[in-house]
């Protein structure tokens, strides 16, 4: 063993302690159990200077007593147990300073207690040291807990590729090691920021750089953890408060509740979502003093007396109008599941979120992870998974009736967590993660002002009646290859033949076009479905049978798209669900885009790494896997012939 270093010790600090730490970077270590951990704890305390004088030779003596050879584990497990008892042993986590800043290590003793404290709330990390041994590489526990990052959105993360010394520094094998990591965590959406060749027995790379490894040009562990985001202060994030009460005195209104984020001020202009009411902030009340105070900030309970009387209620959110938050029917969980029955796709629970409390629906369950194990449930990958049993942990989807006001845990972790009752039973808690779903915010706000709508001197009868057949649209929906364009195409050939007015409305087409300046992030495509929905409604109006080929994987744009139609006079919408499994899609690949996907050359792909929201109740499902391209164009005009002709 090289002897430790022996910098500069930090004056006057105690080993553990709990305060200070809301301004310390929270840092949670994980990675496989024998690629050197508490070696690495042991080694950052150390180098550092955390620990104090003589703890390191108190250690090495005790080693040599006993004849054992000295372990930098033994620093943490010595550390570990002077912590055990301070007095303030919840609160205690492992700290250490570098030049820059502190950091608090939060201690993950089992990935249980650490999935149970992440969505608790009793810890929350800034960012992840993950840990690899350089001789056995990326193994399947270094995987599964490199997903519990993911889960949780940490998305600031440095690797440490670990006992650089037993391969000899050989950089061809830290290349190797970084490719497959690096590959790994891009799956699961993670962007290392370094990765970085350490032993973390010598030393090499922690606090200093290594002399072992001259081709490797970046920072070590310590510099490369500085270079992490402060982390956020709760009164830095934008503004949240969510309606506890609203109190009525004479003919004034208060609303209480406690600023979880941000701050506010008298005369700043609220938003209260997802009611989208603004109204001007007039006074803030606290409870124990008469003085009105001028402002606030997180962490306070206060009282809003407001300029106007507008109605809101319990379980809004409030916020500045520049920085709202996401209004959404839809969302993503990360969940931890306590309930003595098991969750199930279909079911419904009572979810709690701030001080909202609504019913919502599992839509669907992406992914079951077991937790003892951190396996992935058989199968739950591809096909989605039925059930999560007591104590999994699960991707889900939950579907709302009404509109909700949320943060995603990643952009505001006051907000962005929940909780599900079943009954009356507390039965799952979890974080919102908005991944693959739009912020529906801007489509269901309206901006135009002053405008008076036209009638027309031409009403839809007299189309009708020239047109032998009524408008409408027949909206398809479906993956990537299932077959849309080919029997909209087909189909309005067909139609066109026998007289009727019918245009296609093709994804791909409209994108060439009115839809050029949007792509396939979620909240582009909820606009590429507003603006078909819209101009299908137009032609519809007009007296054409439309036919609109587009994904349109998003069940919320669908029924918005339905609602443009129904606004307008006597047109009709009609939901065609054009079906076929991924692996038909994927295997039909037509223009070569699931192969690109498949190769991670194509973000947020449909079925791959976006979601596919099948329809509920269509009017028409055509399975193109079951059936040949004639007998599925067969049923769809058909179909269109029963609903749009003039029965005469
Ligand atoms: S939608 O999701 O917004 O409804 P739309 O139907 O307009 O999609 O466009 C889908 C077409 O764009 C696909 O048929 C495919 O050719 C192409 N495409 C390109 N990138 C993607 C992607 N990331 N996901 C799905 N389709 C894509």
């Amino acid at each position: 063993m090289k002897d430790a270093p022996t910098p500069k010790r930090s004056p006057e600090r105690p080993l553990a302690r709990g305060d200070e730490s809301d301004a310390r970077l929270k840092i949670v270590i994980v990675g496989h159990v024998d690629h050197g951990k508490s070696t690495l704890v042991g080694r950052l305390l150390n180098d550092t200077g955390t620990l104090p004088e003589g703890k390191v030779q108190a250690i090495q003596a005790m080693c040599e007593r006993r004849g054992m050879p000295f372990e930098w584990a033994f620093v943490m497990d010595a550390f570990q147990a002077e912590r055990d008892q301070a007095v303030t042993i919840d609160a205690a986590h492992i700290w250490f300073n570098s030049a820059r800043r502190g950091y608090v290590i939060v201690d993950a003793p089992g990935h249980r207690e650490f999935v149970k404290n992440m969505v608790s709330g009793a810890a929350s990390c800034d960012a992840a040291l993950l840990v690899v041994d350089a001789a056995e590489g990326v193994q399947e526990q270094t995987r599964r807990h490199a997903y519990l990052l993911h889960l949780f959105g940490i998305a600031q993360v440095v690797v440490a590729v670990n006992k650089m010394d037993v391969v000899d520094f050989d950089r061809k094998r830290f290349a190797a090691v970084e490719r497959d990591i690096r590959r790994y965590l891009g799956q699961i959406e993670i962007e290392p920021s370094r990765v970085v060749p350490v032993s973390a027995r010598d030393g090499d790379n922690i606090a200093q750089p290594s002399s072992r490894s001259p081709w490797y040009k970046g920072p070590g562990v310590v510099e490369a953890l500085d270079e992490f985001a402060a982390p956020r202060r709760l009164t830095d994030l934008p503004l949240r408060m969510a309606v506890q009460d609203v109190y009525h005195f004479d003919d004034r209104r208060i609303v209480a509740g406690r600023i979880e984020s941000g701050r506010l001020e008298v005369g700043d202009t609220l938003l209260f979502s997802p009611s989208n009411k603004t109204v001007q902030l007039s006074g803030i009340e606290i409870w124990n003093t008469s003085r009105p105070l001028l402002q606030a900030e997180a962490g306070q309970s206060v009282g809003l007396a407001l300029d106007q009387q507008i109605f809101v209620e319990r379980g809004e959110l409030i916020s500045h109008a520049e920085r709202p938050p996401v209004e959404t029917n839809v969302f993503r969980g990360h969940l931890f599941w306590l309930g003595r029955e098991p969750l199930a796709v279909g079911r419904r629970y009572k979810l709690k979120l701030n001080t909202l409390e609504v019913p919502v629906e599992v839509q669907s369950i992406d992914r079951v992870i077991d937790v003892d194990d951190l396996t992935l449930k058989e199968g739950a990958e591809s096909d989605g998974a039925a059930i999560v049993e007591r104590n999994g942990i699960a991707e889900v989807v939950m579907r709302s009736q009404a509109m909700l006001a949320l943060d995603a845990f990643s952009d505001n972790p006051q907000i962005g967590r929940f909780v599900l009752v079943d009954g009356y039973d507390i039965a799952g808690g979890g974080i919102v993660n908005m991944r693959g779903y739009p912020d529906q915010r801007q489509l269901i706000t309206a901006r135009s002002t002053n405008i008076q709508a036209v009638g027309h001197a031409v009403d839809h009868r007299a189309r009708t009646r020239r047109n032998r057949h009524g408008g409408g649209v027949i909206w398809f929906t479906g993956l990537s290859g299932s077959g849309k364009s080919t029997l909209a195409i087909q189909a309005e050939q067909r139609l066109f033949q026998q007289g009727y007015q019918v245009y296609v409305l093709d994804g791909d087409n409209v994108r060439g076009g009115l839809n050029a300046n949007l792509g396939f992030s979620p909240d582009d495509r909820a606009e590429n479905i507003r603006r078909v929905g819209e101009v299908a409604a137009l032609f519809a109006d007009a007296g054409f049978v439309v036919l609109s080929a587009l994904i349109s994987p998003y069940r919320s744009d669908r029924e918005r798209a339905r609602a443009a139609v129904d606004r307008l006079d006597q047109s009709s919408f009609h939901e065609i669900y054009i079906k076929a499994p991924l692996e038909v899609c994927e295997q039909r690949d037509p223009k070569g885009l699931y192969r690109k996907a498949r190769a991670g050359e194509i973000a947020d792909f449909t079925g791959i790494s976006a979601p596919y929201e099948p329809p509920e109740t269509p009017q028409l499902e055509i399975d193109t896997a079951e059936k040949s391209v004639e007998e599925c164009l067969a049923a769809l005009v058909d179909y269109i012939e029963r609903t749009f002709s003039l029965a005469d």
